[in-house]
């Protein structure tokens, strides 16, 4: 009696932790190709492309999970950036400058609002 109690615990909580995984998930986009408004969402997207791409391709979840929909807000995105996690390395200064990495934000930022 009492192991099937933890199975149906065991379970609850697996299937919480799905559910939110599932929330995190974006929708594709399609049909919509992004245009950078101006200089600096280009920068970014040119430096997005070569640092992050292969692990959150356009944005979206891959490797690592999607960033157009996180709910993070830009400074704990340039944590992350500065610091890693898990499986994510981290950038220093000489790999991302500041100013890049503030142009890199406005990538981010513009993609969320495409
Ligand atoms: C080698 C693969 C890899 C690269 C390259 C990479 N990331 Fe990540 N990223 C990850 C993984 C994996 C996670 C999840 C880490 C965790 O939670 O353990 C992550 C998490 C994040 C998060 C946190 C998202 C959230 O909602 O929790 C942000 C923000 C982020 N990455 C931004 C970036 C940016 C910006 C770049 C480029 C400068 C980048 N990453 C490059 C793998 C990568």
């Amino acid at each position: 009696m009492k192991a099937n109690k933890i199975s149906i615990v065991i379970l609850v909580a697996a299937a919480i932790v799905l559910y939110s995984c599932a929330l995190r998930k974006s929708e594709p986009i399609v049909g919509k190709t992004f245009t950078a408004k101006n200089m600096q969402v280009q920068h970014g997207q040119e430096l997005y492309m070569k640092h992050c791409q292969k692990c959150h391709p356009g944005g979206e979840g891959g490797l690592g999970p999607a960033l157009n929909s996180t709910p993070a807000p830009g400074f704990l995105k340039k944590l992350q950036v500065r610091a890693g996690l898990g499986t994510m390395p981290s950038f220093n200064h000489q790999e991302i400058a500041k100013e890049d990495l503030k142009d890199i934000g406005k990538y981010l930022k513009a993609l969320k609002h495409f």
